[in-house]
């Protein structure tokens, strides 16, 4: 009796607490909640006009306290259909109606606009003429005033107190994805490339950094203290790709010949592990993607900036993914550091040098640099286990279904939806997807097919791109190789994965009197799901380890699961056999078992032989157990039957997915009848904490630290009373001697 009122009240509690997420998702990604009817609204520019150059001179008031900017573009455009307006993005600009105008190449006819409509919705100006232009080439000069804004998006301006006390300031810019329109009117579409020459004037106590080097620095004779930096002309690249930042009393740290790190003199010293994760994962990257096409690189840290923005050879991001000093910081801020420096860096590749031809394609950008991150990150620090990390920290299958997670190629056009997609689940499910596809085509095959992807864009000279040139690479890389692979076609197989919502899962029956096991996909949809889509099918990739063949490292795909199939059948498998499907977590899926089936692999977990089982593996089993027993798919006791195997485990890519459900019952164990569920749970829970110690051991891999805090914060959340007495004991020595006991 006590267990059936404690499985009622748990799931009670839990289905309240997914749907406060479901409620709180619904401000976040707001494309399909709003009900405007807007389809008769064109967001896209006329393809009448394409901008060439851009010259663009700015003078940020760092010092004056106005918060303006004042600028000047005059910009090299080509008219391909005679035509009497021209549309361009503007966003809280004031344009200086009296000096703009047109000229035609070669100067002789000058035109100036009769009238401006503005569209503050698709934040598109049209500039009408009374005359017709003719195709042909023209220089287009634009006068305007802008504010150094605060909130981060554009041109935007930062505040500090120095060690002295004095109140400094920096300017930056943040431009991706629709943010360059709001420092110059352009034509902000990323398939819109041009080359573009910069200049600011800036007092000369500043440093002006840009995304190519310094081509001459000028003073315009006004003797007011302050000088142009002209920077060379960049390669043809996006609006979002442009970026620069002014910053006083920066020091430059060499990383190699072009490449530099920018900070405030007090950092520097802090900067060595930066600066390490900087060279190894330039090397890393470039020797993966055999390219570097970046003339120079500038990594510029602000201090208040929790962002990172993207742009051509210059990085610019907040101080605190720079600074890291094991004396003083956490391993969580190395990880940090290291996470944001890489990914960072793989944008240089998946961003730059690739550009998404139109912003559904953008997980082409952020599902790479996350993978980059995960899979470079993993080679230069082995002990970290970055890959197997990812799988169980990012609970990508949780927050895909709980915040209702829009399809990778979402259709947008709305300035707002645009916004939206940046969204940092969308990167970690495409990296998912994309560590899938990894190991269909194996990893030799996939490094191919990114270099051809790669090379391609070089060589149809920074040609935008579209999932489709993607898959193209790796199926030709793939029909050369002797990777099986006549079942499919790569692009049908990954347009299920990119272009639905949510994932399917398998379920696994088996027939005991043919003995066959039966394989069928659904689509994964809890009730609380919002969204009237039931019957999205997937290409499945399927692998699998049995009992007697308990071989987990091979990935490849041995059956496919289409959308067609009803059902797939597997023979030859003992009776006695547990079968578990979906080696190493690879596909993007959950799998359900039968009851004996579950019951067999529950026996063995048990039994001392658990470790035959890959650990993502058993990590997978415990995060699909939770959420079918959360399903009412089966009961609470097989749940608590699998987790007590956690008893012994001492990897803590398992226990990751155990303190992943601890999380999100947290609630269960504060209400006194659930008395016997948190003994149970800091039962298991001590054999971890015998197993990590109280102590930091200075030889210890980070891994086991990362375990430590973890293990230690829930044993004492829970109430684990040796954990609590050496809290009080460690906090009694920290208040007496803090300098000693950090
Ligand atoms: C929205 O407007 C378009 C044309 O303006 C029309 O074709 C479409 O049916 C409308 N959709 C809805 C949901 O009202
Ligand atoms: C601009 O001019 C073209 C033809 O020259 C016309 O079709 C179009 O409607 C005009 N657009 C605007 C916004 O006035
Ligand atoms: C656009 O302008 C109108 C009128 O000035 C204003 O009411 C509205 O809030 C503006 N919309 C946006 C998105 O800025
Ligand atoms: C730069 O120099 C000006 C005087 O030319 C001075 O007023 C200002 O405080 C200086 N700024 C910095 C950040 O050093
Ligand atoms: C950590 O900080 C100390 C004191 O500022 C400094 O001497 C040391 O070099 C730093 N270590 C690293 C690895 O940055
Ligand atoms: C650039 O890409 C577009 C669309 O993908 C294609 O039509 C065009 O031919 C490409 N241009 C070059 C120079 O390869
Ligand atoms: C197969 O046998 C097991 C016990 O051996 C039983 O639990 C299960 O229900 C049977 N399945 C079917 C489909 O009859
Ligand atoms: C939901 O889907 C069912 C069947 O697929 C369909 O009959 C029903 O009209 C849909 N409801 C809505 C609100 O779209
Ligand atoms: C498997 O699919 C076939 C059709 O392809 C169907 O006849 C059979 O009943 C299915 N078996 C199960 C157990 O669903
Ligand atoms: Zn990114």
């Amino acid at each position: 009796m006590a267990i059936l009122k404690l499985s009622i009240n748990l799931r009670l509690i839990i289905a309240t607490a997914i749907l406060s997420v479901n409620g709180l998702s619904s401000d976040s990604v707001s494309v399909d909640e709003d009900s405007n009817n807007d389809s008769a609204i064109n967001y896209r520019l006329p393809d009448n006009v394409v901008p060439v150059h851009y010259n663009i001179k700015l003078i940020p008031y760092i010092e004056a306290n106005n918060f303006n900017f004042e600028g000047e573009s005059s910009v090299d455009i080509i008219i391909r259909h005679a035509t009497q307006n021209l549309s361009l993005h503007v966003f809280e600009l004031t344009i200086d109606k009296t000096v703009t105008v047109l000229f035609d190449d070669n100067g002789i006819h000058v035109y100036t606009p009769a009238t401006y409509n503005y569209d503050n919705i698709t934040q598109i100006l049209v500039l009408n003429f009374n005359n017709k232009l003719l195709p042909g080439n023209y220089i287009l000069k634009l006068r305007f005033v802008g504010i150094l804004r605060n909130d981060l998006k554009g041109f935007f301006i930062l505040s500090y107190i120095n060690e002295e006390g004095n109140n400094m300031w920096s300017v930056a810019t943040h431009f991706e994805p629709i943010y360059a329109r709001r420092t110059f009117p352009c034509w902000d579409e990323p398939a819109l490339k041009a080359t573009f020459d910069i200049s600011i004037k800036h007092p000369r106590n500043y440093t002006a950094l840009p995304n190519m080097p310094t081509r001459e620095q000028s003073d315009d004779g006004n003797k007011d203290g302050m000088i142009w930096t002209h920077f060379d002309t960049t390669p043809i690249i996006s609006t979002y790709l442009v970026a620069f930042s002014v910053v006083a009393n920066y020091i430059r740290v060499p990383v190699d010949d072009t490449t530099n790190i920018w900070c405030r003199s007090k950092l520097v010293p802090h900067t060595k592990f930066v600066q390490e994760v900087v060279q190894k994962s330039k090397e890393l990257l470039t020797e993966y993607t055999s390219i570097y096409k970046m003339p120079k690189m500038d990594l510029v840290a602000l201090p208040q900036f929790i962002h990172s923005s993207i742009s051509w050879g210059l990085i610019i991001f907040g101080e605190t993914s720079l600074a890291y000093n094991e004396s003083f910081n956490t391993i969580f801020t190395k990880l940090n550091v290291a996470r944001t420096t890489v990914h960072e860096m793989a944008h240089q590749w998946f961003s730059n040098v690739v550009t998404p031809l139109w912003w559904p394609h953008v997980w082409l950008s952020e599902g790479f640099a996350t993978f980059c991150e995960i899979y470079i990150l993993n080679q230069i620090f082995e002990d970290w286990r970055r890959m197997e990390y990812f799988v169980v920290q990012q609970k990508i299958l949780h927050v895909d279904i709980d915040m209702n997670i829009n399809p990778i190629t979402l259709e947008v056009n709305r300035p707002k939806e645009i916004e939206s997609l940046f969204f940092h689940s969308n990167y970690n499910k495409a990296s998912a997807i994309l560590r899938m596809l990894q190991h269909i085509i194996t990893d030799e095959i996939f490094e191919k097919g990114l270099i051809k992807y790669l090379h391609t864009q070089i060589f149809t000279q920074f040609n935008s791109t579209t999932s489709d040139s993607l898959w193209n690479a790796f199926q030709v890389m793939l029909d050369k190789s002797g990777v099986p692979h006549n079942t499919y076609r790569l692009k049908e197989v990954m347009d299920t994965w990119i272009k639905q919502s949510d994932f399917p899962v398998v379920y696994m029956t088996r027939n005991n009197d043919t003995n066959e096991i039966i394989l069928t996909q659904e689509h994964f949809l809890p009730k609380n799901k919002k969204k009237n889509v039931s019957n999205n099918k997937w290409w499945i990739p399927l692998t699998f380890a049995t009992q007697t063949n308990p071989d987990f490292s091979n990935t490849l795909p041995t059956h496919w699961l289409k959308p067609q199939d009803q059902n797939i059948t597997i023979n030859g498998i003992d009776p006695n056999d547990w079968i578990i499907v979906n080696l190493q977590q690879i596909g993007y899926y959950r799998v359900n078992y039968d009851s004996s089936n579950w019951q067999k692999i529950v026996s063995y977990l048990k039994s001392g032989n658990y470790m035959k089982i890959h650990v993502l593996n058993r990590a997978q089993i415990i995060d699909d157990a939770y959420y079918f027993m959360m399903l009412n798919k089966h009961d609470i006791m097989m749940f608590l039957n699998i987790i007590s195997y956690l008893s012994q485990e001492t990897d803590f890519i398992p226990w990751y997915s155990m303190l992943e459900v601890l999380k999100l019952t947290e609630d269960i164990y504060k209400v006194p009848e659930n008395e016997f569920l948190k003994s149970y749970i800091i039962k298991i829970l001590d054999a971890l904490i015998k197993n990590v110690g109280y102590e930091e051991d200075p030889g210890e891999d980070d891994l086991t630290k990362f375990t430590r805090i973890e293990a230690l914060k829930w044993a004492c959340t829970l109430g684990h009373s040796e954990c609590k007495k050496m809290a009080t004991v460690k906090l009694n020595e920290f208040l007496a001697d803090p300098k000693t006991y950090k």
